[in-house]
């Protein structure tokens, strides 16, 4: 064995090598960000571990969207914080939105913290786990105008080895009143699309066959030349073996070019979130979404027009400040109108700082809220379900992800249009693309069985 392998060995097997546990809240872009994280720290020799009891550094990558997901954090730091009694020199860092949105005070308010970290500051990580490692308390907060992170090649956390994320821009410039993503995560800029191009290559190459591109709105990509559109293209033009995924979508943006692409590739997933939060115009005005029920509805058409397959999901808040029952049943009649796939649905949840705090009531009781949302969840379970049923007796083609939850006889993986697929397992693996032709269905899972013969949905 040559010296630099047994070198490597020791190293690899050495008790000494630091141990790095990083748990990830929020949406997607948080994920994509621990991966980054990852990747820059086991360049400074930590190995990932996913037990948190064996760990030197724990990292909790954090969610400050709702107040409910910043109290399930506090919750967690409380379990980190026992292991602290047999392992005095675990360190306990915080990164991501409540980082940013609560600064040094974080470290205040919760004992057990010895460092917090932005999204933009990820890079000032070793020098920070330094200071900790002397004794301070460590504080990175930063935001930037030109982070991207553009040439970190991701560590693959929690990978399945089919699908995977993509960051291609950070931050955002719009500000709709209620949201707090705009405080956390800074201004909106665009990843050079070269280095978008050169990771989606290399996840192709190592044998991922879906890429999903992030964004807070992707609409408003632009790099130089290339939009949103064009970027989109660039990435369905590498292979097409390789699906391409995007989220999220913003109904003041999307453009006809972004949906005629989509149109034009079969490897461009049919599935498309357009999250539209209210259905009433004077709510949405509010909210400083930037668009009208009649604009939304007329991009809701656009998409049905030119790629009529196509799966819509949404996002919907309802009790905003001031929500009438009258304004909140024109969100109900939208839902009737439009039928989405899927939906994420959240009860308002206020957030200092933002313009809705400053400049509105948060008048809606918490019981009102409550009961309009299982409305909307009832009513949003009677269409997926209904969605899904459309599916049965037509052909899918499924990209195999995993062994199914429920039968290891059996694999699971998603049609073009997001749902579940499962079927039986002969002779398929990870990552295969089966023609599968769905008999059955639950409310959002199809059941099949492959095909040769294929009569697309
Ligand atoms: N960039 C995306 C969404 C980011 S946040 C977009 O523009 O749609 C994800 C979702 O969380 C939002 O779409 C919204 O529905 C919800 N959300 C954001 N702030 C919220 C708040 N203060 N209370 C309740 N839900 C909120
Ligand atoms: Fe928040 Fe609006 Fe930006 Fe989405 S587009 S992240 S909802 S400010
Ligand atoms: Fe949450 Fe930050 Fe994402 S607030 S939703 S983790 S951008």
């Amino acid at each position: 064995m040559p010296f630099c392998q047994v070198v490597k060995m020791l190293y690899l097997c050495s008790p000494m090598q630091k141990k790095l546990f990083i748990e990830s809240y929020g949406c997607a872009m948080n994920f994509s960000d621990s991966e980054i994280v990852a990747s820059l720290l086991t360049d400074k020799g930590y190995l990932v571990t996913a037990d948190f009891k064996q760990a030197d550094l724990i990292l909790v990558n954090t969610c400050a969207i709702r107040e409910n997901a910043e109290l399930r954090v506090r919750n967690r730091l409380k379990e980190f914080n026992s292991v602290k009694k047999y392992n005095p020199s675990l360190m306990i860092g915080v990164m991501g939105c409540m980082a940013e949105r609560l600064k040094s005070r974080l470290l205040e308010e919760e004992k057990s913290v010895d460092l917090v970290v932005g999204p933009d500051s990820y890079r000032d990580l070793p020098r920070l786990i330094e200071e900790v490692e002397g004794g301070q308390k460590a504080v990175n907060v930063l935001l930037s105008r030109e982070e991207t992170y553009a040439d970190i090649n991701p560590v693959r956390l929690d990978s399945n080895g089919v699908s995977a994320f993509i960051s291609i821009m950070r931050g955002c410039d719009n500000m709709c009143s209620f949201c707090v993503v705009p405080f956390t995560r800074g201004r909106e800029r665009s990843r050079d699309p070269e280095s978008i191009l050169a990771e989606a290559r290399d996840l192709l190459a190592k044998g991922y066959r879906e890429v999903t591109l992030l964004g807070q709105n992707v609409d408003s990509y632009k790099f130089a030349s290339v939009n949103f559109a064009r970027l989109l293209e660039m990435v369905a033009l590498l292979s097409s073996e390789l699906r391409v995924r995007f989220s999220t979508s913003h109904p003041k943006d999307i453009t006809d070019e972004v949906l005629y692409t989509m149109a034009k590739y079969d490897n461009i997933c049919k599935n498309l979130h357009l999250p539209v939060q209210s259905g009433n115009s004077t709510v949405l005005g509010r909210m400083n979404r930037g668009y009208t029920r009649e604009w939304y509805l007329d991009r809701i058409a656009a998409v049905r027009r030119i790629v009529p397959d196509c799966a819509i999901s949404t996002d919907i808040i309802t009790g905003f400040c001031g929500e009438t029952e009258a304004e909140y049943r024109d969100t109900i009649s939208l839902m009737e109108k439009v039928k989405y796939d899927f939906a994420y649905m959240f009860a308002y949840s206020e957030r200092p700082g933002t313009l809705a705090q400053r400049n509105y009531q948060d008048d809606i009781s918490a019981e009102v809220k409550q009961t309009r949302l299982a409305e909307v969840v009832a009513l949003q379970q009677t269409h997926s379900a209904l969605r899904t049923r459309t599916g049965l007796g037509k052909t899918h083609r499924v990209l195999v992800e995993t062994i199914s939850k429920k039968s290891a006889a059996q694999l699971s993986g998603r049609n073009s249009q997001n749902s579940v697929v499962v079927f039986d397992k002969q002779d398929y693996k990870k990552g295969d693309y089966v023609n599968v032709l769905a008999e059955s269905c639950t409310v959002a899972t199809l059941i099949g069985r492959p095909v040769t013969e294929a009569v697309f949905r």
